[in-house]
């Protein structure tokens, strides 16, 4: 399958994002502005440069901390059984928190990490994901905030991999394998 060529199509520019993530920040912080501490939360691995980014966009006292889940793998199909690679190092019972995803697919994903969170009992629990693909959602469940709402396409870019490739693109492409 990886050995198959493929091409990526921009769809979401890099100033595009950088315009959403300086408005999403502001929602955010509109929400926690009497915090006296917010944990960011970032998923890895596909949450890296998202968060990079909307944490220098929070003028808020903040702490970043990270999860790992069990990840796709190579494919692009959720395995929808997720497992915890790496929990968080702090503790967050009595305080805000702040999740931050890259995409919310299936839902899977995302249902699993707040349930987990909300048994240790924060004081607010929210969610900011760059992208959201409302069309592929098996568990119901929607963040907080959302970047951009995309159709079901497999994207990378922005942190985002396709068998931990490409990740350092500075915008959000599609993934299409032409046919020959
Ligand atoms: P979910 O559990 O199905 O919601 O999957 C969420 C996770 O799958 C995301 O955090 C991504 O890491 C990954 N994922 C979902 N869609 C894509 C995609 O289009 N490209 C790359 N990774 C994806
Ligand atoms: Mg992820």
């Amino acid at each position: 399958m990886t050995e198959n060529k493929y091409v990526i199509d921009e769809m979401i520019s890099a100033k595009t994002i950088a315009a959403r993530v300086e408005a999403l920040a502001q929602e955010i912080r509109g929400r926690f502005n009497d915090t006296d501490k917010l944990i960011v939360v970032g998923l890895l691995r596909g949450s890296f440069v998202f968060i990079a980014d909307l944490v220098r966009e929070l003028d808020l006292p903040v702490e970043v901390d990270f999860i790992e889940t069990s990840s796709y793998g190579d494919t692009m199909e959720s395995s929808r059984e997720v497992r915890i690679l790496k929990d968080l190092r702090g503790e967050i019972e009595g305080r805000d928190v702040l999740v931050v995803e890259d995409i919310v697919d299936t839902g899977h994903t995302l249902n699993h990490v707040l349930q987990m969170l909300q048994s240790r009992h924060p004081r607010r629990l929210e969610v900011c994901a760059l992208l959201d693909k409302p069309s592929r959602r098996e568990v119901d469940i929607k963040a907080t905030w959302t970047g951009f709402e995309i159709p079901d396409e497999f994207v990378v870019g922005y942190g985002i991999d396709y068998a931990q490739r490409n990740r350092n693109l500075p915008y959000i492409g599609k993934v299409r394998f032409p046919t020959a």
